[in-house]
């Protein structure tokens, strides 16, 4: 017979087991992390002549989710953390992607630039989950200034 205790600390540990089994099954599906080509003539910030300040900061704060440039640490390796950030990459790409915008047409281009312009204005971009981990995209109000007096030339 077994005591009340032993027999809980035997369902936690097979709990414990699930639990592993699972996080080393999902490591099976990694994202994929080939970057389709980044070519400069299609590029947002080449093709429209953006100052080495303005580029620098989109490509701190904006281009890991928005370009095809994208960075991948360590921890977008490791599932269910990939998942997450995958989804983000792929849905920040196609709501507004700054390495193909010689691909939108006039009226695609005109909106998708005061969108820019409104979430960095807005403080919604870039994400919170992202800036939380890459401290360096925590762009400071006269940074956001600077892009978005920039992208108002446009
Ligand atoms: C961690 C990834 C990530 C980063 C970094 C990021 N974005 Fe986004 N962005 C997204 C996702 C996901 C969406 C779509 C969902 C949403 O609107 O929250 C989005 C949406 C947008 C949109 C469309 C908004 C709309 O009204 O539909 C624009 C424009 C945009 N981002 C610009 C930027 C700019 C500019 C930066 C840098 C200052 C940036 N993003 C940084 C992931 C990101």
């Amino acid at each position: 017979m077994l005591h009340g205790t032993q027999y809980s600390t035997m369902k936690k540990s097979y709990l414990f087991l699930a639990l592993a089994v699972v996080f080393v099954i999902i490591q099976f599906f990694p994202i994929d992390k080939n970057n389709p080509p980044a070519d400069a003539a299609k590029d947002f910030l080449a093709v429209n002549n953006a100052p080495a300040e303005v580029v620098k900061l989109f490509h701190t704060a904006c281009y890991d989710c928005h370009a095809h440039t994208t960075v991948y640490p360590w921890y977008t390796s490791v599932a269910p953390v990939s998942w997450f950030i995958g989804n983000h990459i792929a849905e920040g790409r196609q709501h507004s992607n700054y390495s193909l915008w010689t691909e939108y047409n006039a009226e695609q281009k005109e909106r998708k630039l005061e969108e820019t312009i409104k979430v960095i204005a807005d403080k919604e971009m870039p994400m919170l989950t992202y800036w939380m981990i890459h401290w360096e995209a925590k762009i400071s109000p006269e940074e956001r200034k600077t892009m978005t007096d920039w992208l108002e030339t446009l």
